[in-house]
């Protein structure tokens, strides 16, 4: 019998998952596994590439287990990623030469200060769609290249390879025959021309990056190699890599010009698909790939938030508050109120519209009756709140945005949906099915080859049942919130300098 499931990857910030895909694109069985996070300075943010691997290796395994399939019952293979996150690795014994520097990771700031000084950002922004930021990968690499003995040298000789997530997964599952990476992931590297869908030379002369250890850039759908037998049982094809945003964007089928998603998972990436069109933002968004299929391009405009779940984490994990995240709808709902607790989570800097990689989280109007509900309400309006700044921004920028497709985690948060459309004065709807990273993965990964993305019967699943929110807050309540956030983040920043 010819094989039926899609078995799709999405290797994320805090933990690696498989999810396996009956032909009709409903979930058959999942499999998720945390990894350790290294903080090894303040602002630095590492994981281990191997344990990244075989935790990505192991939820596949137990996926496969949970379905009671064997690698001969799965057509083909998706991925979907952390973007940014960069691994240097010896091409010769697949060895990673150090950590993997993280998306979140600040330690490049300086480099990235003293290139705005000298006055190259609107070059870099007009070639890639990005701004100068450690967030994106180019600076971590240069970093690596200068700082672990002999990288450099290796890497000129053309011994090494580096990748983001989704290459250096490639590369593990195909037993290192396929040095690929897509379009999307490419485009967060600032690397990358986004026009001319090539690495730039005058980019890598900038970042002192040799091409030697560049990956081949594809489409986000088509051929990528096969698994090695070894590991799954069985030459799986590999037929989709996608990064983690523009992956949502693809399963909440946000296909149309105009239409808009935000993920709520570690951080919250709010992105519209621009078609063919690669806009520019004048107000510190960024533009990226949303898409590339049949060598053809669509783009997004995107607002990138740091931190969103990553909050709750902090105080589930930091400072004990409760030992689940859901607990936190509980206590804001105790407040029976708003909190009047203003709480600016920048703990590894602004992400868009600030960009400001040298703020660090504050909490403005403590008194002695605050406690934790105030607090956990606070961190929970911060989500909303940022949201909003990127809106506004998209606003600024001529787009109109008449509603909001939501997913991730914190969406299951019913408090925190209801304040969210009052926030942004807006319809959020939230689809029944969460896992909408993973479905995108697996839609392109089934993709007919040379066939596009419209919303048709091959790409509508169960997550067309969704629940909308609809603003009702009192406009009074609105207008202080916002403006105790916009006092906050002023101060917050004012604190950074
Ligand atoms: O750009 C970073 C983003 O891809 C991380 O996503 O879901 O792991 O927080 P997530």
């Amino acid at each position: 019998m010819k094989p039926q499931f899609t078995l799709a990857i999405d290797q994320g910030t805090t933990s690696s998952r498989a999810v396996i895909f009956d032909q009709g694109l409903s979930q058959v069985a999942v499999a998720q596994q945390e990894f350790s996070q290294y903080f090894p300075r303040d602002g630095w943010v590492e994981h281990c590439p191997v344990e990244i691997w075989q935790s990505t290796l192991n939820t596949c395994k137990e996926a496969l287990a949970q379905a009671q399939l064997t690698g001969k019952d799965i057509a083909a293979i998706g991925i979907t990623n952390q973007r940014e996150t960069t691994v240097l690795w010896h091409r010769s014994t697949g060895q990673p030469l150090h950590n993997a520097i993280v998306w979140q990771d600040r330690r490049t700031h300086e480099q990235c200060k003293a290139l705005k000084t000298q006055g190259h950002e609107a070059r870099v922004q007009a070639k890639t769609g990005l701004i100068l930021d450690p967030y994106f990968s180019a600076t971590k690499l240069q970093w690596l290249l200068d700082n672990i003995p002999d990288a450099r040298m290796l890497a000129e000789k053309g011994e090494l390879a580096f990748g983001t997530i989704d290459s250096w997964l490639l590369w593990n599952l195909t037993a290192g025959q396929a040095h690929k990476t897509d379009a999307t992931n490419a485009s967060r590297t600032l690397l990358f021309n986004i026009h001319n869908q090539a690495w730039d030379n005058d980019l890598l002369d900038l970042f002192n990056i040799p091409s030697s250890l560049l990956p081949d850039v594809v489409d986000s759908s088509g051929d990528f190699g096969d698994a090695d037998p070894n590991l799954l049982g069985a030459k799986i094809p590999i037929r989709a890599m996608i990064g983690d945003q523009q992956a949502a964007l693809v399963g909440q089928r946000c296909f149309a010009i105009g239409d808009a998603k935000c993920t709520y998972g570690t951080g919250a990436f709010l992105m519209i698909n621009t078609g063919d069109q690669a806009v520019q933002s004048q107000h510190r968004l960024l533009t990226t790939v949303a898409y590339r299929l049949n060598n053809k391009t669509t783009y997004a405009i995107e607002g990138s938030i740091f931190i969103a779940g990553a909050v709750i984490q902090w105080l589930r994990d930091g400072l004990a508050f409760f030992s689940h995240a859901q607990e936190s709808q509980r206590l804001a709902q105790a407040l029976n109120a708003l909190s009047p607790i203003s709480f600016v989570p920048a703990f590894t800097g602004l992400g868009a519209p600030y960009w400001n990689p040298d703020a660090r989280g504050a909490m403005f109007g403590l008194t002695r009756d605050t406690g934790i509900k105030e607090m956990t309400a606070a961190a929970l309006q911060s989500v909303a709140l940022q949201t909003f700044d990127l809106i506004s921004a998209i606003e600024k920028d001529g787009i109109a945005l008449h509603k909001l497709k939501v997913d991730g985690g914190m969406t299951k948060n019913t408090w925190l949906m209801q304040l969210l459309a009052d926030i942004i004065d807006k319809d959020v709807h939230v689809p029944q099915q969460g896992e909408l990273t993973v479905l995108g993965a697996a839609l392109l990964a089934s993709l007919p080859k040379k066939s596009s993305l419209t919303v048709n019967s091959e790409t509508t699943t169960e997550a067309d049942d969704e629940l909308v929110y609809r603003p009702t807050i009192k406009e009074t309540h609105r207008t202080k919130l916002l403006n105790d956030w916009k006092k906050a983040i002023r101060a917050t920043q004012v604190f950074s300098q």
